[in-house]
Formats: C-alpha cells, structure tokens, sequence
C-alpha cells in the first residue's frame, strides 16, 4: 500500500489565526471589547449551513454530492448535534456517533500514526449501496463491574469492550492499535483555540501535565489542543480531518478520496475533479465553530467547588484561564481544563500513542457543560460525572482517592457542583 492515496501530504501554509474578533459575540466574557472585526453574520449563516450540511453520494436527489465512497456520517450534526457530544448505544450494538481510529506501529511521512495498509486510519461504517462494501461495523459490548467506596457505598462501572463485525477485507491483526472515541461537544470550542500557547506550555514547563506536538506542515511542531489526545492543532485542521475521514468528502487539504491502494471497489469510484469542500466552505465552517458559545453556567455550588479545589481536582481541570487580546482587553473563560496530556493509568490507556501522546495520556476532558453528559471519557463509557472518576487512576490517582473518601454528603456536594456545569 501506498499511504499517499491515503492521506494527501499536501503542505497548505497555515492561516494564522486571529484570535481577538471572534469574542466580541460571547456574552460570557468580555470586559471591554474594542472596535475589533467580527466575522460577518453571512460567512457565520454559511458557516452554520455547512455544519448542517446533509452530504450525499452522487446522483442523488438530496442533500450535496460528495459524500463518500467510504464515511461514518452524512453531517457533522450526525455525531456533533446541537453541538453536544455523541451517544453510544445503551445495550450492545453498533457505533454511529464515535469512530474507532486504528494504526500499525511507527509514523506516517508527516509524523502521525501510521494508518493500517487497509482500512486506514479508522473504519469507516459505510460504503456506497451496491457499489462500495462499508469497511465493517463497530460494535461495543458493556462489561461491568461493582466498585465499593471506602465508606461501602457501591455503584457500577461500564467499559466497552469493542467488537468488529462484517470487515469487508479480512481480519484485524491482533497488534494492529484500536482507539474508540466518542464525539466531542462543541460548546466554547473557539475560546479553546484562543488561549494563548504560551500559558498552556507554561503550565506544562511547571510539571503538570505534558503538551502533545502536533506537526505544523513546514517542518515544523505546533501545540495541540483538540481531539481526546490532542493530536490536532487547531479548529481548522481538525475540521479538514473530519470532512475526509468522518464524511469522505475532498478539500484542497485532502484532494483524494478517502480509499487505501487496495480497496479497489472505493478507488473505482470517479474522483472529483475539484475539493467537494471548497477553501472558502472550510473558512465559513471555521468561523462559525469559533463563535459556538460555552455552555452558560460556570458553577454554582459553592461547597462542591471547593472540594473540587481540595481534592485536587483543578490541578489539571485549570477552572479558569484569564489573558489579554490582541486589542488589549480581558477574556476569561472558565473550561476546567489545562489542554495538557496527563496519564490516567491502565484502566483508561487504548495502548495507542498519537504523535507525543503515550498509551495511556489523555487531554483533560473539559467540564463545562458537563452536568449535562451522559456519555463521558474518552470513549463514553462513564454515564455520570461520578463514574467518570472513579476510572481516574495513574496521576489522578490521588485526587480520585480523596474523593472516595470524602463522606457521603461531601462526595455530593461536590458531584452537585459538576452538575452544575451545564
Ligand atoms: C462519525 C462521527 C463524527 C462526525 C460525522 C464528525 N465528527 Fe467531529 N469528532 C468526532 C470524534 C470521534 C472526535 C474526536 C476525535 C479524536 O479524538 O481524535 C471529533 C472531534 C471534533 C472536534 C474537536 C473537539 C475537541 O474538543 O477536541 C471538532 C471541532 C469537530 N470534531 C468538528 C467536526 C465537524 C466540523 C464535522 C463535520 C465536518 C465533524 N466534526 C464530523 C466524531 C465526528
Ligand atoms: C492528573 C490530571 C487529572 C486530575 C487530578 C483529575 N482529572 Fe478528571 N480528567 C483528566 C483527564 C486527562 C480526563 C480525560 C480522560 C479521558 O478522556 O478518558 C479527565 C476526565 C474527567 C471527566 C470526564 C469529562 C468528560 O467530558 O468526559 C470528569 C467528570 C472528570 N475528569 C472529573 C474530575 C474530578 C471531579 C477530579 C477530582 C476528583 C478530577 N477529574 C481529577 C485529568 C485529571
């Protein structure tokens, strides 16, 4: 296999990113904002209709052709709707809103992951009807088990345990690296993009937490912030990703369709002979997913909060992060996140590394907006904030611990004020 016909290394220059306009529409900060520019209410109404934008296989009489030959969805709102986060199914079955990313060990010419010869960098669950085989299906079955707090208070925690059905080309090699990853909310993910690298690398420098280096397409490393290991560097990059992997549709970025050098059926299908996703399309997305606003509150319970503090939880959940714009005035936004790389132990590790991340560093998971999650972690596998502590291991271990043994009340106190981030 070639991983060229794969993966276009085509080299763009990147857009620098102006990160002192776009706040001006987000109520929730801004002390000051100057007469800054703002993307106009058109590029953003462009924007919004291309996140909604329903893709289709040509000819189809619905929706905009470029959709394929292999994809996981036919819109972003497929696995991103109202913004939230994406859902696995309750009792066993199959995947829609995560993907299953995979890769064989070593780095790909620009230092990624190295995708599997065949089935790339994740499985794609769809192919074209009676033209192209869907690679094969995602399926998770929950295990469970009881976990006791010190107090003998017992709950239940889920894990996925990942089966794949129907592979259109043959068996998985049992070494071949599996990543299940739920969809990400989208809420204030702009504002994410605009802390300043130099505060993050500075948390880093101070010992908490690693960055991840993302490759900058000269030559180059940058600082990733998205994705669950951030292996992306910015909202522009990660969204060009998403178009080929996630719909198969083209940009300039990724010219090729979406096939591996042996999927003969997907390279039969005609390319097209412009990007589906024109430059001017991904710029409009862009600027509409920077003005998505946070989720509204920031926390309520003062008590919960403080433990929070306490037991050590805001060491990598940074609640707020306060900096100066470009045209000089104040944003402060309050995610409960450093963007930094932490271990959190063998329970949680997919054994897959990702550029600088190990097999088992994550991105702290942002909390805004979590009071309203039901599927949490890396991999949605915890259903309550609650759940998703207690899988904290490695250099969470000791903040999970402490709040195990908090007494009963404290221990709500504080999963309260988590429910308060919504
Ligand atoms: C099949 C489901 C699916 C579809 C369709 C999809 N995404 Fe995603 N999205 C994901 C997953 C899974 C991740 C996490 C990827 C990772 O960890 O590498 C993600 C991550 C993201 C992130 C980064 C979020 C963060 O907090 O790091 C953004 C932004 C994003 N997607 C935007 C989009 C846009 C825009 C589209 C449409 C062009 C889209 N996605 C289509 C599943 C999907
Ligand atoms: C050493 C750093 C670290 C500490 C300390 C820590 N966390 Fe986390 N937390 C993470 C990382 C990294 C993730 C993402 C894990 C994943 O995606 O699987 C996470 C995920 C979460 C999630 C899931 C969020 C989501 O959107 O899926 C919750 C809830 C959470 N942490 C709460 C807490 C609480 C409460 C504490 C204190 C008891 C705590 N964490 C302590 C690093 C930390």
């Amino acid at each position: 296999m070639t991983e060229d016909t794969r993966q276009s290394p085509a080299r763009t220059a990147r857009i620098p990113i102006a990160w002192s306009w776009w706040l001006a529409p987000c109520a929730l900060l801004l002390a000051g904002a100057g007469a800054v520019p703002t993307p106009s209410e058109s590029q953003i109404d462009r924007g919004r209709a291309v996140f909604e934008q329903l893709w289709s296989v040509a000819p189809s009489a619905f929706g905009r052709w470029g959709r394929g030959p292999l994809s996981n969805g036919g819109a972003c709102t497929d696995c991103h709707g109202n913004h939230d986060r994406g859902e696995l199914p309750e009792d066993d079955g199959p995947v829609h809103a995560a993907v299953l990313q995979l890769s064989v060990p070593g780095v790909d010419a620009e230092g990624r992951p190295r995708p599997h010869p065949v089935y790339g960098r994740q499985i794609q669950h769809e192919g074209i009807l009676g033209r192209v085989l869907p690679e094969g299906e995602v399926r998770v079955e929950w295990v469970t088990r009881d976990h006791r707090y010190p107090d003998d208070t017992t709950t239940t925690l889920r894990s996925p345990r990942v089966v794949l059905d129907r592979l259109a080309h043959g068996p998985i090699a049992d070494d071949v690296m599996q990543s299940l990853r739920i969809a990400p909310a989208l809420h204030g993910i702009g504002l994410l993009e605009a802390i300043p690298e130099a505060l993050i690398v500075a948390r880093a420098a101070d010992g908490d937490g690693r960055v991840n280096r993302v490759p900058d397409g000269a030559g180059g490393w940058t600082l990733g912030r998205f994705g669950h290991k951030a292996g992306q560097a910015d909202l522009r990059g990660q969204v060009l990703v998403a178009m080929h992997e996630d719909l198969g549709v083209t940009s300039t970025r990724f010219p090729a369709p979406n096939c591996s050098a042996v999927q003969a059926a997907c390279l039969a299908e005609p390319a097209p002979a412009m990007p589906e996703a024109g430059d001017d399309m991904i710029d409009d997305l862009v600027a509409y997913l920077r003005q998505v606003s946070p989720p509204a509150s920031s926390g309520r319970e003062d008590r919960g909060a403080r433990l929070f503090e306490v037991v050590g939880c805001a060491s990598c959940h940074v609640p707020s992060w306060t900096w100066k714009g470009a045209d000089g005035a104040t944003r402060a936004i309050s995610p409960y996140t450093d963007l930094l790389l932490h271990d959190l132990g063998a329970g949680l590790a997919d054994g897959r590394p990702d550029l600088a991340a190990g097999p088992s560093e994550w991105r702290t998971a942002p909390l805004w907006g979590v009071g309203r999650a039901t599927h949490l972690l890396h991999d949605g596998r915890a259903r309550s904030p609650e759940e998703a502590i207690l899988w904290h291991d490695g250099a969470a271990a000791r903040a999970r611990a402490q709040f195990e043994s908090l007494d009963r009340a404290d221990r709500a106190a504080l999963l309260r004020f988590l429910a308060s981030l919504r």
